[in-house]
């Protein structure tokens, strides 16, 4: 297998400093490999640090001992645990997506283009190019054709279109986690997180979620999921990291 991802010999431990330094291990020589069009899922008992593992993943934590490789399409790999902060940030715009639980989106910002500015973050118009700084033409199209993508996406996910142009602040869990779960799979990611996909999700939307799971697989994604949802587990992971004998 080509891993596109290659978490070697992983550990981590917190430091409780308001505990005297007390020293909690939780990724104890952790290791994995994920290649692409694979969904790997972890599982084991609450606290054992799977989400801690998606942290690292994402770039958000650092690890004591270990690397968390990502294969690169350009063929070169980058430690995601020690990656500089702006690359984590370049990676999360381009390569890697994240969907927790939660949605955080800026205050304000309409629900369709939470989701349309994944689009134009992945593809920023070249700023090279030989175009007059001051004309939006290039930038007003990109944006209508990634609104009309989000839109679509957002209908797929049963989102009624009377919430499109309102911020998701005042949604309702579900609807919130339909905004999240569009935004994550619009574009396609070479290294896809998903931390409970469907916790707050009907069994319609959980179906879609499993069908834009599928999708994410055949175009080559790489993905780590934490499912809670038995049934949504055994129909997409193609594989099971149990954490319990980690
Ligand atoms: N930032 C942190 N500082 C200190 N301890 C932490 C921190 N984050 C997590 N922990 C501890 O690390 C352990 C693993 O937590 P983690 O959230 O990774 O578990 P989990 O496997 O995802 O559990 P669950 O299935 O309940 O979501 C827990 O004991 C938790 O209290
Ligand atoms: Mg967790």
């Amino acid at each position: 297998m080509n891993p596109v991802l290659d978490i070697a010999g992983v550990r981590k431990r917190f430091t409780l400093h308001l505990r005297d330094g007390l020293q909690l291990p939780v990724l104890d020589g952790v290791s994995l490999q994920v290649g692409a069009g694979e969904c790997v899922a972890l599982v084991g008992p609450s606290g054992r640090g799977k989400s801690t593992l998606m942290k690292c993943l994402y770039g958000s934590y650092a690890v004591d001992e270990g690397a968390l490789w990502l294969h690169r399409a350009s063929g070169e790999r980058i430690d995601l645990a020690r990656a500089e902060p702006r690359q984590i940030l370049a990676l999360r715009r381009r390569e890697i997506a994240y969907v927790s639980q939660f949605l955080r989106s800026l205050p304000r910002q309409p629900a369709l283009d939470v989701v349309a500015e994944r689009l134009l973050e992945a593809d920023p118009t070249d700023p090279e190019a030989d175009a007059d700084p001051l004309d939006d033409t290039p930038y007003l199209a990109a944006l209508e054709a990634a609104r009309e993508r989000a839109g679509a996406l957002l209908a797929r996910l049963n989102l009624p279109p009377g919430l499109w142009g309102l911020p998701p602040a005042t949604f309702s869990g579900g609807e919130q986690q339909r905004v999240n779960i569009a935004r994550g799979f619009i574009e396609p990611a070479r290294l896809l997180l998903l931390d409970e996909p469907t916790a707050s999700l009907d069994a319609a939307n959980r179906r879609v979620v499993i069908e834009l799971i599928e999708e994410a697989k055949r175009r080559g994604s790489a993905i780590v999921g934490i499912f809670h949802d038995e049934e949504v587990r055994d129909s997409v992971a193609t594989r099971r990291f149990d954490f319990t004998e980690s």
